[in-house]
């Protein structure tokens, strides 16, 4: 008998897929779900994938991977794709694929499938590092095959005695993990309206938000987040604990009309709290201990590697290429950075290293300055001089501008 590894949420689409699976393909089905930090209770996912008919249910832990493994070299990257989403979801996507490649190896499953619709990127990001991975797993997704609409779906779940859970009622279709959550559909659709407050729930509304800032320093050790006013803790409480100052100053809301990469534009609703303060942070730091070229070496990659991670490219030499020219300038990225959280905005109010280039003695307009004021002149001599070749070719033969 065929075996397939679904990708199981323990939302409606996945439970509908265990039974169509296994009518469609006589196959059994092993379900997979794993903890990114959705922050749902997964205590009785196992029980519901059986009720349905899978044959066994996997659940899996995976949130050090993946804060460690892929949202910290995000991080360190300086990654927001086309300059804004902190790509929580993108960045699951690939770990998703990596742990059902495992199981299907260790279960010899020949088939893979998940719930990705057909319009969206997730679907791509899966298969495309299924492929990476192991290209001889066949990958399905019924949600792309099945051609029901949302009432069929439910008829179809009833026939069957599938549960279908009270929030198929909500308008929106969400993603989280602890790196985000994303908001799509529904009202949400149309790009001129604004976002009506019960779409939020990682971060307040800043008009209810405490009337007094919160200072919070975040310390790195070469590139790494390991404490926030002082208290040391593993990435994945950290990420956890500046979402939740975050989004009680109602810090990390993202609206905006994004690319996707099969090609239509998309309105979509991001709450970030803990990426958008850490990336904040963590360029400043790099800006105070990084030289100028380098800075802007970096910078012109970050881009680059957003849209790798959101085009599914996780698994490229072009990924690990970059990864490693980030890893090498986190070297000197220790120190720590000072924000101030009040009414929705998170700014920089300081910073310090011992590895800064940011000299006193160099910047001072007061006692003390070490600036050579007369080398200036000749600097500036030399530095103007193609400037004034070119202007003075173009004033008497090309224009008079
Ligand atoms: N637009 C975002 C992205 O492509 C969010 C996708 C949300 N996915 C989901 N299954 N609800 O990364």
């Amino acid at each position: 008998m065929e075996r397939i590894v679904l990708a199981y949420s323990g939302g409606l689409d996945t439970s509908v897929a265990i039974p169509w699976l296994a009518e469609k393909y006589q196959a059994e089905v092993v379900a997979v779900t794993l903890d990114l930090g959705q922050g749902k209770e997964l205590d009785d996912v196992r029980e519901r994938a059986m009720a349905v008919g899978a044959v066994r249910c996997h659940v899996l832990d995976v949130r050090k991977e993946f804060a460690e493994k892929y949202v910290l070299p995000a991080l360190q990257a300086g990654a927001l794709y086309e300059g804004q989403y902190p790509l929580a979801t993108a960045l699951g996507r690939p770990l998703i694929a990596k742990r059902l490649v495992e199981v299907a190896e260790m279960e010899s499953a020949g088939t893979i499938a998940h719930g990705c619709t057909g319009k969206g990127n997730d679907q791509v990001r899966i298969d495309v590092s299924v492929r990476a991975l192991n290209s001889r797993i066949k990958v399905v997704g019924p949600a792309r095959e099945w051609g029901m609409s949302r009432p069929a779906e439910i008829a179809y779940a009833q026939e069957r005695n599938i549960p279908v859970p009270a929030t198929v009622d909500s308008p929106y279709s969400t993603d989280s993990n602890l790196w985000g959550k994303s908001i799509e559909c529904g009202v949400l659709e149309d790009p001129w309206t604004e976002p009506p407050e019960d779409v939020y729930t990682l971060t307040k509304s800043p008009t209810t938000t405490p009337g007094t800032p919160a200072y919070v320093v975040i310390e790195f050790d070469r590139g790494v987040p390991t404490a926030i006013n002082g208290v040391a803790m593993p990435l994945v409480e950290l990420v956890s604990s500046v979402e939740t100052i975050s989004g009680a100053h109602g810090v990390g809301r993202i609206d905006m009309v994004e690319n996707r990469l099969v090609g239509i534009k998309s309105r979509e609703i991001y709450e970030a709290p803990a990426a958008v303060v850490l990336h904040q942070a963590h360029r400043e730091l790099e800006s105070l201990v990084i030289p100028r070229d380098l800075e802007r070496l970096k910078a012109s990659l970050s881009p680059v590697y957003a849209d790798l991670v959101y085009n599914g490219l996780w698994f490229t030499p072009t990924r690990q290429a970059i990864d490693a020219l980030v890893a090498d300038v986190q070297r000197y990225v220790t120190g720590s950075v000072r924000l101030k959280l009040f009414k929705g905005k998170s700014q920089v109010v300081g910073r310090e290293s011992a590895n800064a280039l940011y000299k006193e003695a160099l910047a001072t307009y007061d006692e003390g300055d070490q600036f050579d004021h007369s080398a200036a002149e000749g600097f500036i001599k030399i530095w103007g001089l193609p400037v004034e070749m070119a202007a003075e070719k173009s004033l008497s033969s090309i224009s008079n501008d």
